[in-house]
C-alpha cells in the first residue's frame, strides 16, 4: 500500500458499520482495528450506517439511541474525529439520492445472487425491497467519496464487486469521470471471526443469541464467561484445523490477532496444555484489550452534547465531498439544475 502524510495526495478510505446491535469483537478485528491503523496515512471517511439498519424493522427510540452509542464506540475505539471525517449516514442526504440513480442501473439478477441477501431473507416472511437493494446503498456510500480503498471483512467482498461493476455501468451509459472504482482491503487474518456458539457461522452483532458474540462494551465477567463457554470439540490437543476443529481455530485466530503472535507460535506455546488453559488466557487478553475502550465509551456517553457537536462537524465535512460527486452525477445523468 502506498501512503503519504501530505493531505493533498493522500488516498481516500471509506468504511462503515450498520447500527444493528453493538460493535462486536468480529467488527473490531475484521474492520475497525484496520480503520484505526490507516487513519494516519489516508484521508478517512468512517460512518454510522443507520439507513442500512432500516432494512430490518427497528424500534425508532432504540435506533436513535444506538446511533449515538455507535458514534461513541467509534471514538472510544480510537477513530479520531479531528483527523478524519466521522459521520452519520442519514445526516448526508446525498447517500439516498445517489442510491436512486444507481438503483436505476442495477440488474435485478445481480442483486438476486447476493449471498448476504439469500442468508438474511431465508427465514423472513415479508422481504422488503430495501433488504434486496441494500448493496446499492452501500455502493453509493463508497462512490460519493471517491474512495480508493474500502477496508472490510470477508462478508462484504461481493458487495464491493457490485460497487465496482456499477461504476462500469454508469460510465458506459453516461461517460467516465464522475465515479472512481474502489479497491477492497480485506485483512489476511481475522477477516471472518466466527460465532462462539456456532463456529460454522460468522460472529454477528444482530444475532439473537448473546453468547455467540462479544460486544466491545461487554463487562469483563461477561466476556470471560462467553469465551470459557465457547463451543469447541471433544479433543484435547491444541492445533489449528479449521475444518475439523472450527471452534478452536476461531479462538486461535482471535488470540493471534490480539496478541500479534502467529498461530503456529501459539500452537507451540499450548503444546501439552488443555483447551481450558487457552480459553482462560484468551479471556484475559480480550478483557485487557477491550476494557480501556469500554471505559472511554462510558465516559463519552456522559457527554452527549460533545458527541452531537462532533457528529455535526463530521456531517459538514462529509457533505462537502459528497455534494460535489452528486452534482457531477446529476449533470451527467441529464437532470436539470435547480
Ligand atoms: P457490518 O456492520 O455488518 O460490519 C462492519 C464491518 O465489520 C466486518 N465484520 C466482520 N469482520 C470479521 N469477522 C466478523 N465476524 C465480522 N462481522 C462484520 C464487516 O465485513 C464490515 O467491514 N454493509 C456493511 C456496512 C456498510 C459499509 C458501507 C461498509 C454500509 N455501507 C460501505 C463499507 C463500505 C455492514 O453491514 O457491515
Amino acid at each position: 500500500m502506498t501512503s503519504s502524510n501530505d493531505t493533498a495526495t493522500r488516498k481516500t478510505i471509506l468504511s462503515g458499520s450498520t447500527t444493528t446491535g453493538n460493535l462486536t469483537l468480529g467488527n473490531y478485528i475484521g474492520a475497525v482495528s484496520n480503520w484505526k491503523a490507516m487513519q494516519q496515512d489516508y484521508d478517512c471517511f468512517y460512518f454510522i450506517a443507520d439507513l442500512h439498519a432500516l432494512t430490518v424493522a427497528q424500534d425508532p427510540v432504540a435506533l436513535r439511541e444506538r446511533c449515538m452509542s455507535f458514534y461513541a464506540q467509534y471514538i472510544a475505539l480510537g477513530l479520531d474525529p479531528e483527523e478524519n471525517t466521522i459521520f452519520v449516514q442519514s445526516h448526508v442526504h446525498e447517500h439516498a439520492e445517489l442510491t436512486w440513480i444507481l438503483t436505476c442501473m442495477t440488474p435485478m439478477g445481480y442483486l438476486n445472487r447476493m449471498t448476504q441477501f439469500k442468508d438474511k431473507s431465508a427465514n423472513v416472511k415479508n422481504v422488503h425491497a430495501g433488504l434486496f437493494s441494500y448493496p446499492v446503498l452501500m455502493a453509493a456510500d463508497i462512490l460519493l467519496y471517491q474512495a480508493d480503498l474500502v477496508p472490510v471483512g470477508q462478508d462484504q467482498k461481493q458487495h464491493l464487486e457490485l460497487c465496482r461493476d456499477l461504476v462500469g455501468y454508469f460510465d458506459n451509459r453516461y461517460g467516465a469521470g464522475a465515479l472512481k472504482v474502489p479497491e477492497p482491503y480485506i485483512p489476511e487474518v481475522g477477516a471472518k471471526i466466527m460465532s462462539l456458539t456456532d463456529p460454522e457461522s460468522k460472529m454477528s452483532k444482530s444475532s439473537e443469541n448473546e453468547k455467540s458474540y462479544i460486544s466491545i462494551i461487554d463487562q469483563p465477567k461477561k466476556i470471560t464467561k462467553k469465551i470459557k463457554s465457547a463451543v469447541t470439540d471433544s479433543d484435547t490437543v491444541v492445533n489449528y484445523d479449521p475444518e475439523n476443529k472450527p471452534g478452536l481455530a476461531n479462538l486461535l485466530t482471535i488470540y493471534s490477532v490480539l496478541s500479534e503472535k502467529s498461530v503456529p507460535t501459539l500452537v507451540e506455546e499450548y503444546e501439552g496444555r488443555m483447551y481450558g488453559h487457552l480459553k482462560g488466557d484468551l479471556a484475559e487478553l480480550v478483557v485487557s484489550t477491550l476494557t480501556p475502550y469500554r471505559e472511554k465509551y462510558e465516559d463519552l456517553m456522559k457527554h452527549q452534547d460533545y458527541l452531537r457537536q462532533l457528529m455535526r462537524a463530521g456531517a459538514e465535512k462529509a457533505t462537502a465531498r459528497a455534494s460535489v460527486t452528486l452534482a457531477d452525477v446529476y449533470e451527467k445523468t441529464g437532470l436539470l439544475p435547480r
